[in-house]
């Protein structure tokens, strides 16, 4: 692994990906013992662009069956959240009475939990659930339940495996974060 060049910014190698793999597979174990052989059929709810690495290493490994659906909400601009959560698309499933499994990249203030919260029960969801790759537990304050926690980091910048900086750097394998 060697650095990356990002628009203005340089990034080092963080996470490698066996070890994100390894945090996916316990995730999906997890998922496996509580969905597997009981008939449910959960819709897992990718939220782009960020999560769909993860989303498609996840799903890969689940051994029931799900609904796919996706939405795009966004809050960050460049390195900073913006605090200020506002969904771009919509998805198009009818998740009225369903059991939802947001999978999410990472979390950092929450804002965007919060929010997830709000709109599913309003969309009348039955139940929700969350599965995030990542964690910054220094920086998460809010009383929204994380259910399935894949791996959790130092309050840094990071790219790869479907984080960008300014929609750059999505495409890597590994986890770089931000050259101090
Ligand atoms: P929150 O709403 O503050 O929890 O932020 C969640 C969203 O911010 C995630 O879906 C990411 O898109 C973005 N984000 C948070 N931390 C990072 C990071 O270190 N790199 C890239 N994107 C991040
Ligand atoms: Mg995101």
């Amino acid at each position: 692994m060697k650095e990356i060049v990002l628009h203005d910014k340089t990034f080092v190698p963080f996470i490698a990906n066996d070890e994100i793999e390894k945090a996916i597979d316990s995730v999906a174990a997890r998922l496996n013992a509580k969905y597997k052989g009981t008939g449910e059929i959960p819709v897992i709810l990718c939220l782009l662009n960020g999560a769909l690495m993860f989303t498609a290493s996840l799903m890969r490994r689940l051994e029931f069956n799900v609904d796919l659906a996706s939405m795009k909400v966004s809050s960050y601009a460049g390195t900073q959240s913006t605090g200020n959560v506002r969904i771009v698309r919509e998805p198009t499933t009818d998740l009225k009475g369903r059991h939802v499994i947001i999978c999410e990249d990472i979390v950092d203030t929450g804002n965007t939990m919060v929010f997830m919260d709000k709109y599913l029960k309003e969309q009348g969801a039955a139940s929700m659930e969350i599965c995030i790759m990542l964690l910054k537990p220094d920086v998460y304050d809010k009383p929204v339940k994380l259910d399935y926690v894949g791996m959790e980091i130092p309050n840094r910048f990071i790219v790869g495996y479907g984080l960008d900086y300014d929609e750059l750097g999505r495409n890597y394998p590994d986890i770089y974060v931000l050259k101090q």
